[in-house]
């Protein structure tokens, strides 16, 4: 469904992605992991169109459904089903929970189904519900992650990318979170999630890779790499 194939990113003369390749099916949940800094956000921004890839003679492309998307602006690749949830979230803080969840929607495939959308929002996150007239900038760090995911799921994403879902939230929250991006995906929609919570992340996906100094150094299955050494002594303290 998604391909990112040899893929070099940097910022000005800084190079921070080096021949990253990976791939997503329909279907799955897929994990990048890596320490701060290892390039994460940066791979996550080059795929929704908010940075470019350096001039190299590498393939440097990114294919969505057997389509190049490299080279177009983020607001096309939301157009074709592909939704972004940013470490910064983008909220609109002056705005209720409700109109920022309908922002969302604005794009025609999403439009007409604004009230199922709702609808099932409200279910996967009964507390926007109950704040659905407070501003959003009155809301706590966990109904804010709450409320950035709605707000992708209103636009009726094919593919969803997570930067960072369990960043700042207390241990009950993050098993909630990780729940709900399960259910997500038991609807249908594909998950290439980035995270540094590497036990959770690893016990729902299907597949991960490991992001270090800009670089896949290891892939596999969720199950799979939650026994392997390296995984286990650097990411899990074991
Ligand atoms: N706008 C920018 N200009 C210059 N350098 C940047 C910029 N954004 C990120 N970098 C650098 O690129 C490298 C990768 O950053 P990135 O945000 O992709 O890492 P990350 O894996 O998401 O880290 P974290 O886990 O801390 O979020 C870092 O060394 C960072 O300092
Ligand atoms: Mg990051």
């Amino acid at each position: 469904m998604f391909e990112v194939r040899e893929l070099n990113v940097g910022y000005g003369p800084v190079q921070v992605l080096w021949d990253v390749s990976l791939k997503v099916e329909q279907g799955e949940i897929v994990s990048v992991l890596g320490p701060n800094g290892a390039g994460k956000s940066t791979l996550l921004r080059t795929a929704l169109g908010m940075l470019r890839p350096m001039e190299t003679d590498k393939a440097n492309s990114i294919t969505y459904r057997e389509q190049r998307i490299d080279g177009l602006s983020p607001e096309q690749i939301v157009r074709l089903g592909i939704a972004l949830i940013t470490e910064e979230k983008h909220l609109f803080p002056d705005m209720t929970v409700l109109d920022n969840l309908k922002m969302g929607a604005y794009i025609k495939r999403a439009k007409g189904k604004r009230g199922e959308s709702l609808e099932l929002i409200f279910n996967l996150f009964p507390r926007l519900e109950e704040r659905k007239n407070q501003m959003a900038r009155t809301l706590s760090g966990g109904e804010r992650q709450m409320l950035a995911i709605g707000r992708a799921l209103m636009s009726k994403p094919d593919l969803l990318m997570i930067d960072e879902p369990s960043l700042g939230l207390q241990p009950l929250l993050i098993t909630k979170i990780f729940n709900t991006i399960k259910e997500i995906k038991e609807k249908g929609v594909t998950i290439l999630m980035v995270e540094q919570n590497v036990y959770f992340s690893l016990e729902i996906s299907d597949r991960a890779y490991v992001l270090e100094n800009g670089k896949i150094v290891m892939e596999g299955q969720g199950k799979e790499l939650l026994a392997n050494d390296h995984i286990r002594k650097a990411y899990l303290a074991m």
